[in-house]
């Protein structure tokens, strides 16, 4: 049984829709999400990572897509960035243990470039990937029904508030995501990707940045 739009045409032929099983939890749809073949990011990635963590959670964190370390590990957010993150959300008291984890797009996209050996290059996904992937993301947060979900860079806003979204003008507020996108409706509060903390020149400033809207997230939770 498959639920959304079912079959894929010629015009939408990038979609999850037809992988994603209904009534599933989310154990089934981490099994069914590991043979998507919804668009052809899965031919090169080394496996699907889906979201992790308590499905219980009030809080849902979404990413962009699994990195390298993710592509290899299978999970979500265990590289350098998530250890950024998971310091953030300690100082606004938010328990890391206690949030689910996800990211918009689930396979890895790289670049190989020959002159840099055999490294993988991340490669940001194009909005027509991130709309395919949109069924999974959907069927994770129905399922979760989280009080808050933090848009965690440019990638996670677009996929929860449409093509439309811009990180430096939207983020650290309380936004309103309509349903109209591929993912549900829910209170939504962006900040940027806590790989941008690691790659700033001034580290510190941005990783404040990233604490500050990670309070207004706290600050939804804490009534
Ligand atoms: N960046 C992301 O957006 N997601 C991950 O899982 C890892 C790094």
């Amino acid at each position: 049984m498959t639920r959304g739009r079912g079959r894929t045409s010629p015009e939408d032929a990038y979609t999850a829709a037809p992988f994603v099983p209904e009534g599933a939890d989310l154990g089934a749809l981490r099994e069914a999400a590991s043979g998507c073949r919804g668009c052809p990011l899965h031919r090169e990635a080394s496996r699907t990572v889906f979201g992790a963590g308590d499905a219980d959670a009030r809080v849902v964190l979404v990413g962009e897509q699994p990195g390298d370390q993710e592509d290899r590990r299978g999970k979500p957010f265990v590289g350098p960035a998530g250890k950024v993150l998971d310091r953030a959300l300690d100082e606004v008291g938010i328990d890391p243990d206690e949030t689910y984890i996800t990211n918009a797009v689930k396979h890895f996209k790289f670049t190989q470039v020959p002159e840099r050996g055999k490294r993988r290059i991340h490669k940001a996904p194009s909005l027509r990937e991130i709309s395919a992937c949109g069924p999974w993301l959907a069927a994770e947060l129905e399922l979760i029904e989280p009080e808050v979900i933090v848009a965690l860079g440019a990638t996670a806003g677009k996929a929860l508030l449409g093509p439309g979204f811009r990180v430096t003008k939207e983020r650290g507020t309380r936004l309103e995501a309509d349903g109209s996108g591929p993912a549900p409706g829910g209170l939504v509060v962006a900040t940027i990707h806590p790989s941008a903390v690691l790659r700033a020149d001034d580290r510190e400033a941005v990783y404040q940045g990233l604490v500050a809207d990670l309070g207004v997230a706290a600050d939804v939770l804490n009534g």
